[in-house]
């Protein structure tokens, strides 16, 4: 067993505990702990309290001294991304900024077609490296557990391409990914057949082999009209479900249908929700379904933020992903993202902050991170500021000076 290491002292630590899962929370419902310290032990937090005595407790721990100002927090968690790709679709954005709307450009042979025909050219190797550059690039701004879908493959062979990519990088990524399979991403041009007979055979032949291959325990599906319909996705939800998969669904992006179909299959979460309105926002609230909203996609493509103040009033859980990919959200910044529909959506710093840990975890099911206390992960940031709510305040501008990840120091920009 390693050392118990100490660190500290934190001006301010703010362990996200014992605040709500679901519905509004103030920012006067924070606990916000004073000159404490982190005790680590084996990739977990073995005790969190006051820096002298947790030093006086524990005299043969190594101490990792912090000076000047420091804020502390769990390290982030991108529920939803899409940082497997090839090739880049700057020629999309250039399109949709000079007129052209994002199904236009789809249509004329840009949009999620186009970044297939470049991944399915790019080598798993390749692969692995994009999401290694991208994933370390989340964990240097403070992303530790990153959800990572395929989608762009949509074949048998490149879909088990792109996933066994994400499980290579996971073994090689100091973050921890977490894979979803989007093979009902859209209805791949070169497929001959019907939606039907495309995710009848995706359902058929791919799901036993990601079981197989432990390659994903979560599928994703666009329901869209450029993409799937209810209908046309219930009988894969269905089977998706009969195998024990847990689902998540791009819902309400364009036109609404989507999140309907979340709720009736107990997805997880319902990501995007652009469009939703109040009927949309009542079954999500009343559900278990989370609400994710992808402020990088508004950003990206120009569009509404999601109602995140009207789902959290109406009772539902708000998580906030960065929705990461190379055609609707090319930026990536979660804390930038976060801080912004904070500031559009009129949010409490509690609950952004809340929509990218302890939430979050949630959206992907995680119970053993998003929250600093006894038992958790020792995943966490630091801030070189001295108050917390300087953090959301700089917008981004403001990142972490050392991250974290199960108790190990992944990045220092002290250095
Ligand atoms: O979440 N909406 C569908 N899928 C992605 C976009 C992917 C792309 O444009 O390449 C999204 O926004
Ligand atoms: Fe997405």
């Amino acid at each position: 067993m390693k050392k118990a290491k100490l660190i500290g002292p934190f001006t301010q630590l703010l362990p996200m505990t014992g605040l709500s899962l679901k519905g509004a929370i103030a920012d006067s419902e924070l606990s916000v702990l004073e000159d404490s310290g982190i005790l680590v032990e084996d990739r977990k937090i073995r005790s969190i309290g006051k820096f002298d005595i947790l030093r006086n407790l524990h005299p043969k721990a190594e101490i990792f001294l912090l000076k000047g100002h420091n804020v502390g927090i769990p390290g982030f968690i991108d529920a939803h991304t899409h940082i497997c790709f090839g090739g880049s679709r700057a020629n999309d954005y250039a399109m949709r900024n000079a007129g052209k709307s994002y199904l236009e450009i789809a249509k004329a042979g840009g949009g999620i077609w186009d970044t297939v025909t470049q991944t399915r050219q790019a080598t798993q190797e390749e692969l692995v490296d994009g999401i290694l550059e991208r994933a370390r690039w989340h964990l240097e701004n403070g992303t530790t557990t990153i959800e990572v879908k395929s989608g762009y493959g949509l074949s048998l062979s490149e879909e088990i391409k792109m996933l066994r990519a994400i499980k290579e990088a996971n073994l090689r990524s100091a973050a921890d990914l977490v894979s979803t399979c989007l093979a009902a991403h859209i209805l791949p041009k070169d497929f001959r057949g019907t939606a039907e007979a495309y995710l009848k055979a995706m359902g058929d032949q791919l799901f036993p082999i990601l079981t197989k291959e432990n390659l994903a325990h979560r599928i994703d599906a666009f329901i869209e009209e450029s993409a799937f319909s209810s209908e046309q996705i219930s009988p894969y939800l269905q089977k998706a479900k009969a195998m024990g998969f847990s689902i998540t669904v791009h819902a309400d992006q364009f036109t609404t249908g989507g999140s309907e179909v979340a709720v009736q299959f107990g997805a997880i979460s319902a990501d995007h929700l652009e469009v939703s309105g109040e009927e949309e926002i009542r079954l999500l609230a009343q559900s278990d379904t989370i609400a994710t909203a992808l402020p990088g996609a508004t950003l990206g493509l120009g569009c509404s933020f999601a109602p995140a103040r009207r789902i959290l009033d109406a009772g539902g859980v708000l998580v906030i992903a960065s929705d990461h990919n190379p055609g609707s959200a090319p930026m990536g910044n979660l804390l930038v993202q976060a801080t912004l529909i904070g500031v559009f959506e009129k949010l409490s710093n509690a609950e952004v902050l809340a929509g990218i840990t302890f939430r979050a975890a949630a959206a992907l099911g995680l119970s053993d991170r998003g929250q600093l206390a006894e038992g958790f992960l020792a995943d966490f940031l630091v801030f070189p500021t001295g108050h917390y709510n300087e953090i959301l305040y700089h917008q981004g501008s403001l990142g972490p000076s050392r991250v974290w990840k199960k108790g190990e120091l992944v990045c220092d920009k002290n250095k």
